[in-house]
């Protein structure tokens, strides 16, 4: 898609950024990936730890480094989020996986999650993984038909949370 493109949290504004935030409040929608919903008193903080979240300084216990993009239009609107984990754990290979994701409430169904995916996808590669785990529950079409679209390949192994089905893919 021209003109949209992933950029690093560096280069995003702090107005550009509460917009993306408020309009998932607006839903009533928990922020995925988690990862970009904010934490910190400040955005100068905020930015500084997704910074030392992707150089691993001062992880919480059982975190992998990790990197978090911002998907962004020609007008500086931020579209959606990805959050690449640099290695799988343990959890992250039941659950999880290489690649967390989510596109704004108010710009659904336009196909940016599978375009996220697919920059993502070419992100990835400087990481030196060459075969990425995605997981994403199986009552959520719009995630695996993205996943699908970009070359996903179901594991045969599912999982559970909750009761839920959790489906598996992998991209090589
Ligand atoms: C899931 C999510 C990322 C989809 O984003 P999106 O930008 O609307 O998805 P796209 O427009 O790229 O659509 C991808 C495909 O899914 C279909 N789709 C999207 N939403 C759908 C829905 N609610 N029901 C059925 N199909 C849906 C689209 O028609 C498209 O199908 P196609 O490839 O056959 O054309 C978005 O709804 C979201 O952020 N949800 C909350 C967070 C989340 O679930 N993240 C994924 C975690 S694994």
């Amino acid at each position: 898609m021209a003109g949209i493109q992933l950029v690093k949290p560096e280069a995003i504004s702090e107005k550009s950024y509460w917009s993306y935030i408020n309009d998932w409040k607006a839903a009533g929608e928990k922020i995925i990936p988690v990862a970009s919903a904010p934490g910190k008193e400040s955005f100068e903080e905020q930015v500084h730890q997704w910074k030392n979240e992707e150089l691993g300084v001062d992880l919480p216990a059982g975190w992998v480094s990790s990197s978090l993009y911002f998907l962004m239009n020609e007008d500086h609107k931020i579209l959606g989020a990805v959050h690449i984990r640099h290695e799988l754990t343990e959890a992250l290979m039941k659950l999880g996986g290489h690649i967390g994701y989510g596109i704004r409430p108010d710009e659904r169904r336009k196909g940016y999650a599978t375009t996220i995916l697919q920059q993502a996808l070419n992100e990835i590669e400087k990481f030196g993984i060459s075969e990425v785990l995605i997981t994403c529950d199986d009552d959520n079409p719009g995630s695996y038909k993205a996943i699908e679209s970009n070359g996903g390949v179901r594991d045969p192994r599912d999982e559970k949370e909750n009761g839920v089905l959790i489906r598996r893919y992998w991209i090589r």
